[in-house]
């Protein structure tokens, strides 16, 4: 008989500190991008309802940015699971965290948008309904 590998205990963090170096090593792999020297840590604090930081044993394996209005509307961005730690529930479990805290805020609506290829993660794992929306690429 072979026994299956065991994911290790996720824990997820609404608001917890991280290192702008851990999120942007982690970006890079998520979106397959060269590692840049982003300031997350001030870009959060100047622009977000919040964020989840998502830890096993080796550190950090998933992050959501969530932005906001100020008042009804929040929206989810920058979604990311290590590539070694991929369908095993995690992104699915940070939207969570970030809906529970957005609703907590008194936001009314919860938004994102996506490629087609994530329909099924978004729609059907993390709840939610299809919608018209636009798109207007403003540079190259
Ligand atoms: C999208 C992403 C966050 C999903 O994270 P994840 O932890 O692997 O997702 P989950 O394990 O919670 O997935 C739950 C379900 O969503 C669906 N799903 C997840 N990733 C999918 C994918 N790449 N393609 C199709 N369906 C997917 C599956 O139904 C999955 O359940 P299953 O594994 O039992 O089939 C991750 O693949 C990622 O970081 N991608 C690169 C960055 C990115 O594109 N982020 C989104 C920006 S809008």
């Amino acid at each position: 008989m072979t026994s299956q590998p065991v994911a290790a205990p996720v824990a997820y963090g609404w608001r917890e500190p991280f290192s702008n170096e851990e999120v942007n090593a982690l970006h890079a792999e998520a979106f397959g991008h060269q590692p840049v020297d982003d300031d997350w840590n001030d870009r959060v604090a100047r622009l977000s309802l919040g964020w989840v930081a998502a830890r096993d044993d080796a550190g950090l394996v998933g992050f959501v940015n969530v932005l906001w209005d100020g008042l009804a509307h929040a929206f989810v961005v920058d979604t990311s699971v290590a590539l070694r730690a991929r369908r095993q529930g995690i992104g699915a479990g940070l939207v969570e965290v970030a809906r529970d805290h957005a609703a907590a805020a008194g936001c009314e609506w919860l938004h994102v948008d996506f490629d087609e290829e994530l329909r099924e993660f978004y729609l059907d794992a993390c709840g939610f309904a299809p919608t018209s929306a636009g798109l207007v690429r403003l540079r190259p």
